[in-house]
């Protein structure tokens, strides 16, 4: 069974454009569970710029949300390992933070971070399970083999070059998806789950499903950003009624 997991800081996002209470992400991922899904992804940056500390606690006590698959997404720093401690997310994925960037903007590097990354992960509860986020580069994904004595359960593939190329870029676009194809049955022989995510939508989730060792999805912009055109006519209605009485 492929999974796929929400990202929900989009949600987050548009509530601290008015540091208010809504839309609240909270409600945003009880609709998640309630359509089926594997789970939920929250990023916890460390500027806190959309999810708050906060929301991980809401999520966790939420007896709806009870049990629910929390992936949550954090720079390798010592005050995340230590959030990560106290919230118990199902699983951490690791990815590097730039204060500076949009979104995140590249994959971990896990040669040239591997002594932290080694020192971080020795301290983290062994209930929680890690992924790395990285680029698909085969040296990557050696090392993030080599990175014990804590086992990573897997990686996720950076597909934010792929999804920027459009299918008319043939030449770049086929570039892209076979260095992801490879890098995917690489990892899959090695014993890795392999997920991917960064930038996915309606238009280039397709070809990308033809790589079988891909077996998990997290997927956020587009899926919220879709929801708006989904739902904006009954939103406007629900005003209009209101105005009308
Ligand atoms: N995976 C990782 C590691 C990410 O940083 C993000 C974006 O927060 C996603 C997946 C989801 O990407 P998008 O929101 O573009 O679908």
């Amino acid at each position: 069974m492929i999974k796929l997991n929400i990202n929900i800081d989009h949600v987050a996002t548009l509530r601290q454009s008015r540091m208010g209470f809504a839309p609240d992400p909270i409600e945003a991922a009880k609709i998640v569970k309630e359509s089926g899904v594997n789970g939920v992804v929250m990023h916890l940056r460390e500027d806190r710029r959309h999810i708050q500390d906060e929301d991980l606690v809401r999520f966790k006590k939420n007896p709806q949300l009870k049990k629910f698959h929390l992936n949550l997404e954090m720079a390798p720093t010592k005050e995340m390992f230590d959030i990560a401690n106290k919230i118990k997310p199902n699983v951490i994925t690791l990815v590097p933070e730039k204060r500076k960037e949009l979104t995140t903007e590249g994959g971990l590097n896990i040669k040239k971070n591997s002594r932290i990354l080694k020192l971080r992960l020795k301290n983290l509860h062994p209930s929680i399970k890690v992924m790395l986020f990285i680029d698909a580069i085969k040296t990557q994904i050696d090392a993030s083999i080599n990175l014990g004595p804590r086992t990573i359960d897997g990686i996720e593939l950076n597909t934010g070059q792929y999804a920027r190329l459009e299918p008319h870029q043939y030449k770049l676009f086929k570039k892209e998806f076979d260095k992801l194809k490879i890098a995917a049955e690489y990892a899959h022989e090695k014993g890795l789950h392999v997920a991917a995510g960064h930038g996915l939508d309606t238009g280039n989730l397709r070809i990308l499903t033809s790589i079988s060792q891909i077996m998990e999805y997290n997927i956020g912009h587009s899926i919220i950003g879709d929801s708006i055109f989904f739902g904006l006519k009954k939103s406007i209605k629900r005003i209009q009624d209101i105005i009308e009485r």
